[in-house]
């Protein structure tokens, strides 16, 4: 998996932006807290973390993003996906996705609290080549204090379950699956801490009686879990000099 080559300009624009010690030790730091799981407060927290953010986590996130609306696209195929909700956008990592796997892809409603990020990414946005992603619409606003919305095609909370407490992360699944018209896609690490919050979530949405493709297309518990084991699915991602 490749990020689009304009996409790869812009993050280039904003990465330049910092100095490079500044870039390297931000993204070190990075590091250490996606290590050590603490998520208490937001990961990414000044302009030299969050240009580490798009240089090195951005493609993987970006090809996470893409392997899942691929999945979609294979199992139904005539799936038209007009409409996207995305919940704890960042830069807006499942809009660039969805709008390159989703050619129907019409409008995108990105949720997104934190003011730098919301600027960061109406301003890689306004760089598409693709209208849907020029026009989505950015609303500042925490999760935690809910959330109304339309309802959307394809509703997705990528890699950010986990920087809510277990309580809140249920109600914004919950709300996410009644927002959903047709998918809910959430995306955490592929680590046991990831696999937790995503054997969680599947609790939840069975208990809304929702429809579970994966990781275990059936309602019962997990066996991975019962077993103490976990699952995840790896994905490929080319890396740039840069993120090398
Ligand atoms: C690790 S980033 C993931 C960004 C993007 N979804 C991706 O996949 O690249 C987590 C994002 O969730 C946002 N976030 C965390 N807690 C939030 C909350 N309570 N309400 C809204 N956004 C939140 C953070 O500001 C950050 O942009």
């Amino acid at each position: 998996m490749r990020l689009p080559q304009h996409l790869m300009e812009s993050i280039q624009v904003e990465v330049e932006k910092i100095e490079w010690r500044r870039l390297v030790q931000a993204n070190a730091q990075l590091s250490e807290r996606y290590k050590a799981g603490d998520f208490s407060t937001p990961a990414v927290a000044n302009d030299a973390q969050r240009a580490a953010y798009l240089a090195v986590r951005f493609p993987a996130t970006y090809a996470a993003n893409q392997r899942v609306f691929s999945e979609i696209k294979l199992r139904a195929p005539h799936a038209q996906i007009a409409s996207l909700l995305d919940l704890g956008a960042g830069p807006g990592t499942a809009l660039f996705a969805a709008s390159e796997v989703f050619s129907t892809l019409q409008h995108g409603t990105l949720i997104e609290a934190d003011d730098h990020w919301l600027a960061l990414g109406k301003n890689l946005a306004a760089k598409s080549p693709l209208p849907a992603v020029r026009q989505s619409q950015w609303l500042k606003h925490d999760l935690r204090s809910g959330f109304s919305c339309d309802t959307h095609d394809l509703v997705v909370i990528s890699y950010v379950l986990g920087e809510l407490a277990p309580a809140a992360a249920e109600a914004v699944i919950r709300k996410a699956w009644a927002c959903a018209q047709q998918f809910l896609v959430i995306m955490e690490p592929g680590t046991p801490r990831g696999f937790a919050a995503i054997n969680a979530a599947r609790s939840a949405l069975i208990a809304s009686a929702a429809e579970v493709l994966a990781p275990c297309p059936h309602k019962h518990t997990c066996p991975m879990a019962v077993a103490g084991d976990w699952c995840h699915f790896a994905q490929r991602v080319e890396r740039t000099a840069q993120h090398r």
